[in-house]
């Protein structure tokens, strides 16, 4: 018998990875790979609730697979695959609309925010998306889930679907726990602090392939606090620029906000900004290079992503005909 815990995660291949994606959950993923049976997927069908250019989805998914594993997800020790590969996604997020109700819907902050974004897009499968992204989870099953700050909303609306359905059918799925890490959950902007880091502001935003240069760039540009006392402190109400930057700092090298704050006791701004930039450049060195050195083998990325479709794709089956017999549908 399998005693062992299940995680599962996904990261849309809707941008290039960021530092946010990065010190939020995949950061975690590596050490979880040895205690629990992980499974690490590309939300490919996410991505499209907004128009993408095809081309470019391929080479970011293929680019995605590459990084996870240059950031150290042994694919012999997870399950690594493309989410459109496993059919039984799609499957259950049919299933689960019909468990799912259009005013919770209404309510999540980031169908809101994206429906303002594109309201020239405002389409069915935008506003269903949680809904799949239960799907995605339920479907293996798993005790965590590990996000960030912003998903922690689609968690908790997977657990009301799955208890709602446990609800009517008995103990079928498995409710999941979001597994939110204390630093680093939520990177802003370096330029605009109060945001989000996200793809959709470039400067203020750190990508797991920009080269060193461009890393301290961003970081010697980033916005601090017009604050007189310019001192490094963590203190998100009153300083949210400096705070971002001690953060980004304690999540990068594992240092307390309190040994931040004394090593840079008295020294102002100007040293502290550099010293960010370089503790992320040295933390994304290793991911870039393996990643581009990956990104040349595809024959090989192109293995791990098969056999990781497979393994899903097993694992997803066994859910999906669970739940089509207790819904009653006549067996194949
Ligand atoms: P996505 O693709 O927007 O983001 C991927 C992960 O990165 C985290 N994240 C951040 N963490 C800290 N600071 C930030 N600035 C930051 N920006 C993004 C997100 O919280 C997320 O963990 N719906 C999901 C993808 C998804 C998924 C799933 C995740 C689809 N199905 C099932 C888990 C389980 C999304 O759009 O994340």
């Amino acid at each position: 018998m399998n005693e062992k815990k299940t995680m599962l995660s996904g990261i849309q291949p809707s941008g290039d990875l960021h530092l946010g994606n990065y010190l939020g959950p995949m950061r975690h993923w590596p050490g979880m790979i040895e205690t629990y049976d992980c499974f690490f997927f590309m939300a490919d069908l996410h991505t499209i609730t907004v128009r993408q250019d095809p081309a470019q989805l391929r080479k970011r998914t293929l680019t995605q697979i590459a990084q996870y594993i240059a950031s150290g997800l042994d694919p012999e020790k997870c399950t690594l695959f493309v989410q459109s590969h496993v059919p039984a996604h799609a499957q259950l997020g049919w299933v689960l609309n019909c468990y799912t109700m259009f005013g919770e819907l209404s309510r999540m902050t980031q169908f809101k925010d994206k429906a303002s974004k594109h309201s020239e897009n405002i389409n069915a499968g935008l506003f269903t998306y949680p809904v799949l992204m239960a799907a995605d989870i339920l479907i293996y099953q798993p005790d965590y889930v590990p996000v960030g700050e912003d998903q922690r909303q689609h968690v908790e609306i997977c657990r009301d679907i799955a208890e709602r359905f446990n609800g009517i059918y008995g103990d079928v799925l498995r409710v999941p726990e979001p597994y939110i890490a204390k630093v680093g959950a939520r990177i802003m902007s370096l330029n605009a602090p109060e945001t989000k880091m996200s793809k959709s502001l470039p400067e203020g935003c750190v990508f797991l392939m920009d080269k060193p240069e461009d890393i301290m760039r961003k970081f010697k540009r980033a916005v601090t606090d017009s604050d007189t006392e310019r001192c490094v402190r963590y203190a998100p109400g009153e300083k949210p620029g400096v705070s971002n930057l001690v953060q980004i700092y304690a999540a990068a090298t594992g240092k307390s906000f309190e040994e931040i704050e004394s090593e840079f006791a008295g020294q102002g701004y100007g040293k502290f900004k550099p010293a960010v930039g370089e503790a992320v450049v040295e933390t994304l060195r290793p991911i870039r290079e393996e990643t581009e050195r990956l990104l040349a083998d595809k024959a090989y990325l192109e293995s791990v992503y098969r056999a990781g479709a497979e393994k899903a794709g097993c694992v997803a089956e066994k859910t999906l005909r669970k739940v089509y017999k207790k819904l009653g549908f006549l067996a194949r």
